[in-house]
């Protein structure tokens, strides 16, 4: 029997606590994403459908297939900074026409749909995913371009944006542009750079120039229809493909040009998977509040994936390690899940030979983190714990299957890095609420500034405050607890999304459905040099 047994006290005083601690978060959580939600606000949402036209989320809902999920990437972009939370974007997978799409749509309703540096990283982000999972394209247009008080951060690397464009079409990648409203300057290289264009009578604006500026430039005399309308394009520049009489009929256009995209997912999706035997909503009542205390991740394991049913590799050896093979959703993955928190030289070893087996059957890897680091210390240091966490690194680094994070608890040092972390490109990474990442914990990392500080003065001969020490320290603790915390790794685009700890296996569903549209072939060799 390979069903994971579960320890879990659903009745006990331990799951009530951590449930009201996770249920705290997800509230904030929520605070947040109605934050995005509501794009620029009232007054000019208001105008917005005052003028006949439909907000960003609206326009995906209608060209997406009916009653299919979307899944919506980096909601929180931009939180935290001066910026409104969403970063003036929308970003995700949906399905149209049966076909996995990724879908951008600006949100005109904040300063006017305006691209400033969050929008942008979250729209190179969106690129990043469609070219590593082959998936189309669809970019609903309508922005003021960018951000003219930002403009020294976005100008010169926004080029990517069209770059990339043309590269995912070279790749083979349909790229399909509708454009809504203004689509200026740069802008104007997103229908022009994309395999299909669709433009909507007497609202669709797209030149380099707009009236003004050709004034300026040149002394001539326009208008924006002539210069860049729907119908001059259509007719006359042929840069529209398709013309649309309102923005019903351009989703309706965009649904047809996917239906004949005759695009096809490298993996047919599986026929069917048992649901875990276990309650996801549990999942809200395992991890601890305070993250010092450890929890088994073999209770998570157990509801998100197929069955409950899990193969455990090594269970014995390097047991703050689990590692093993299961189903999701239907697809096979591997799993890496962090036990103790702490990474020896035993689990790091254990992980690079793990992640090789995954590399030798083409088998996509999940990581759920909840680890404080490579074990530090004389006996540890002596052990090799350096070349074996390098050993898990390189595998990591090198590795060419899927590779899916989710932090479920602490991702601290280089234990984020072995596990997985944004910088090792993992195809999608997700937190929960109760996720927390940054360098070492705040207490750590401010107790190991006041010795180095103490050392400093007492190198100099100088007297060390000890008053002063203590209320620094409170404050460097507070200021890194703060930027360990999910929304403001996510508004700083270094995950996909905070998500529900219950939606996991959804969540996680739809980003391997996603990531078989390409090819899933492991690395057969490639890795470099394994220090032994
Ligand atoms: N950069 C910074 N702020 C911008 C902006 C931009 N590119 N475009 C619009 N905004 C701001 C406006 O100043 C306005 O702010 P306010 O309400 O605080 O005064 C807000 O966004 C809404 O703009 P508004 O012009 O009222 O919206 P609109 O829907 O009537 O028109 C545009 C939208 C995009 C057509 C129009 O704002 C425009 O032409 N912007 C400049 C476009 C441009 O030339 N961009 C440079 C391209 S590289």
């Amino acid at each position: 029997m390979t069903v994971l047994a579960s320890a879990l006290d659903t009745g006990g005083p331990d799951y009530a606590s951590h449930r009201s601690a996770m249920l705290e978060k997800l509230a904030a959580l929520d605070a947040e994403h109605t934050k995005a939600l509501a794009g620029g606000g009232e007054k000019y949402t208001t105008r917005h459908r005052a003028r006949g036209k439909l907000l960003a989320r609206e326009r995906i809902e209608l060209l997406v297939d009916p009653d299919s999920p979307f899944l919506e990437l980096s909601p929180l972009a931009a939180w935290g900074s001066d910026y409104t939370v969403g970063a003036s974007l929308v970003t995700g997978i949906g399905v149209v026409e049966g076909v996995e799409c990724l879908i951008t749509a600006n949100d005109p309703t904040v300063r006017g749909g305006a691209s400033n540096p969050w929008t942008l990283k979250k729209a190179l982000r969106a690129n990043e995913i469609a070219y590593a999972n082959r998936l189309p394209v669809i970019s609903l247009v309508e922005s003021g371009g960018a951000d003219l008080p930002s403009q020294k951060e976005i100008f010169i690397p926004g080029g990517a944006l069209f770059r990339d464009l043309t590269r995912l079409s070279a790749a083979g990648i349909p790229t399909v542009a509708v454009v809504f409203g203004n689509s200026t300057a740069g802008g104007a290289y997103v229908p022009g750079m994309s395999d299909h264009a669709v433009m909507i009578r007497e609202r669709s604006k797209v030149f380099l120039g707009g009236p003004p500026l050709v004034k300026m430039a040149t002394g001539e005399e326009s208008d924006d229809e002539s210069l860049g309308g729907a119908e001059m394009h259509a007719r006359t520049s042929g840069l529209a493909d398709h013309y649309a009489v309102d923005e019903a009929d351009a989703i309706r256009q965009a649904r047809r040009i996917v239906a004949r995209l005759n695009h096809r997912k490298a993996h047919p999706d599986p026929a069917s998977a048992e649901p875990p035997k276990y309650d996801p909503e549990e999942l809200l009542g395992i991890v601890p509040g305070d993250l010092k205390t450890p929890f088994d991740p073999r209770e998570v394991i157990a509801r998100i994936v197929d069955g409950s049913d899990f193969d455990e590799f090594k269970p014995l050896y390097g047991t703050s390690l689990t590692t093993g093979w299961a189903r999701l959703h239907g697809y096979p993955v591997g799993i890496l899940a962090n036990a103790q928190g702490v990474l020896f030289s035993a689990e790091s070893q254990k992980a690079a030979q793990f992640i090789q087996l995954a590399n030798q059957r083409d088998i996509p890897l999940v990581f759920l983190h909840n680890t404080t680091g490579y074990m530090v210390g004389k006996e540890y240091e002596q052990g090799g714990i350096i070349k074996h966490g390098a050993m898990m690194i390189n595998a990591v680094s090198n590795s060419k299957v899927p590779h899916l994070s989710v932090l479920m608890g602490a991702s601290y040092g280089a234990g984020h890095y072995g596990m997985c972390g944004r910088a090792y490109d993992p195809r999608f990474l997700f937190a929960w609420p109760s996720a927390k990442s940054a360098v070492m914990g705040p207490q750590q990392l401010a107790g190991v500034l006041s010795i180095v500080a103490r050392a400093s003065a007492a190198a100099k001969g100088q007297p060390y405050d000890d008053e002063a020490d203590a209320g620094l320290r409170a404050l460097v603790e507070a200021q890194i607890e703060s930027e360990s915390l999910p929304m403001f790794l996510s508004g700083r685009l270094y995950d996909d999304g905070v998500i529900d700890p219950r939606d996991t296996r959804t969540v996680l569903g739809l980003c391997l459905s996603a990531i078989h549209t390409a090819p899933v072939e492991g690395a057969r060799g490639g890795f470099g040099v394994f220090r032994m």
